[in-house]
């Protein structure tokens, strides 16, 4: 297995213990890595009116940015299910607003693993979208 991300695995599957999933009962940990090295961690929030549920990378990648960085490397996502997940839809476009080549680790409390690249779940993101705002 790939140990490179492992610090970043561990960081994600602390913070799920604090997951704050009690409609799902799916609770998710994440972890976002930094150019500096910087880690940032997230859990999913989620909400009685569900549609207001915030994905566990969503969080990490919003606690980054409140922390002053938006250059990230690699995300880890953690579960426990039976194959390691990947991010939500919302969640890939919301990651690819900062890093379109973001590598994604998936893992499940079992050590299962699995790592691609962000390009590869959603390809082209900014295609269609906002086509005349460029946030530079
Ligand atoms: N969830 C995440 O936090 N990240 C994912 O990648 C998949 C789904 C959360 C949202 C909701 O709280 C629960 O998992 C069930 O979908």
């Amino acid at each position: 297995m790939d140990t490179q991300f492992n610090w970043l695995v561990a960081t994600a599957l602390s913070a799920r213990s604090n997951a704050y999933a009690p409609y799902s009962k799916f609770a998710v940990g994440a972890a976002v890595k930094c150019k500096s090295g910087a880690v940032f961690a997230g859990t999913n929030v989620e909400n009685r009116s569900f549609g207001q549920t915030i994905c566990a990378e969503r969080v990490a990648i919003g606690a980054a940015v409140v922390g002053g960085k938006r250059d990230f490397v690699a995300i880890a996502v953690t579960a426990d299910s039976d194959e390691p997940i990947v991010p939500c839809g919302a969640c890939r476009q919301f990651l690819a607003e900062f890093a379109p080549d973001l590598i994604i680790v998936s893992a499940t409390v079992r050590g299962q693993r699995k790592i691609e690249n962000l390009s590869h779940l959603l390809p082209d993101p900014t295609r269609g979208i906002l086509i005349h705002a460029d946030p530079s």
